[in-house]
């Protein structure tokens, strides 16, 4: 089961499923869906997603369920876990994976696809879907060589290795190592940048990620149109204002 608690100001998403290290089924990953939808509707500042347990974030994909499908049904599952998981840029707030163990397979998609990362000490990353005889659905293939480069991406996609979390930090597939208590350390990290506006986050969120996707010039264009919008808000005046009278800036994420 998939669970969402507001916490302060924000929202945790705990994948319930300790028994089977938190593997995704399909049931699980719409209620992902449902439960990233209400965390957009909410009033959180940041969506924090984790694992139940202290064993693993999530082992990937239910891979009981994913035997003997026919190949339309196993072509629409990996079009709704790349759907659901796509749903992160869309939201209002940022979110921060805290990987807290195993995050294989669809478990590492999930934590791609999160604004940012956090390992716990015990974090271990990989995609070994090779050695299921498949490769990486949800995502991996696509967004890890954006986040680690081609070759890295190249050599985890292919020997289906494990990463451990201070290779992880290394190469930049997590922004930091944090310790425990993992949600605390989460917390405090979010709050870096949960007193900015709603607005200029995600216009600056829309920029960076597309760095990844378009050519320079066109990426210059998004830019200079996504930092026009910003301009125009309430929160940009607000944040000028302040400066100029040397005050901290309320920000209403208007
Ligand atoms: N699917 C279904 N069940 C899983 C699972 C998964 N991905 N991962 C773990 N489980 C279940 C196990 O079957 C076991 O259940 P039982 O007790 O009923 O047998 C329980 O969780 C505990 O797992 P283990 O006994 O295997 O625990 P371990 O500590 O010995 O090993 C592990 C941990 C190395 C993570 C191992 O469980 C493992 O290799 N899991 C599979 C990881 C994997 O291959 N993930 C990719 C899946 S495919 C995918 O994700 C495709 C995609 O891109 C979307």
């Amino acid at each position: 089961m998939i669970d969402l608690q507001l916490d302060e100001e924000f929202a945790v998403l705990t994948l319930r499923r300790p028994a089977a290290l938190n593997a995704l089924s399909f049931e699980l990953i719409a209620q992902i869906g449902e439960r990233i939808a209400e965390a957009g509707r909410s009033n959180a500042r940041a969506l924090i997603v984790t694992g139940e347990g202290e064993k693993a974030f999530c082992a990937g994909a239910d891979i009981k369920e994913l035997q003997q499908r026919g190949l339309r049904a196993q072509r629409e599952g990996a079009e709704l876990g790349q759907a659901v998981f796509a749903q992160l840029d869309r939201l209002p707030m940022p979110s921060i994976a805290l990987v807290n163990g195993y995050a294989f397979g669809g478990g590492c998609e999930f934590a791609l696809a999160c604004t940012l990362r956090l390992a716990l000490p015990n974090a271990k990353f990989g995609l070994p879907e090779v050695k299921l005889g498949l490769i990486p659905g949800y995502g991996g293939t696509q967004r890890l060589p954006r986040l680690v480069g081609q070759g890295r991406a190249l050599e985890m996609v292919m020997t289906g290795r494990t990463v451990g979390a201070d290779e992880a930090l290394s190469i930049g597939l997590v922004n930091r190592i944090v310790q425990a208590p993992g949600l605390e350390a989460a917390k405090a990290y979010a709050r870096e940048f949960t007193g900015n506006g709603l607005r200029a986050l995600q216009f600056a969120r829309e920029a960076v990620q597309r760095a990844g996707d378009l050519p320079l010039h066109e990426g210059l264009r998004v830019e200079a149109d996504l930092s026009t919008l910003a301009y125009r808000t309430k929160d940009a005046e607000e944040g000028m204002q302040a400066f100029v009278e040397k005050r901290k800036a309320v920000f209403r994420d208007e």
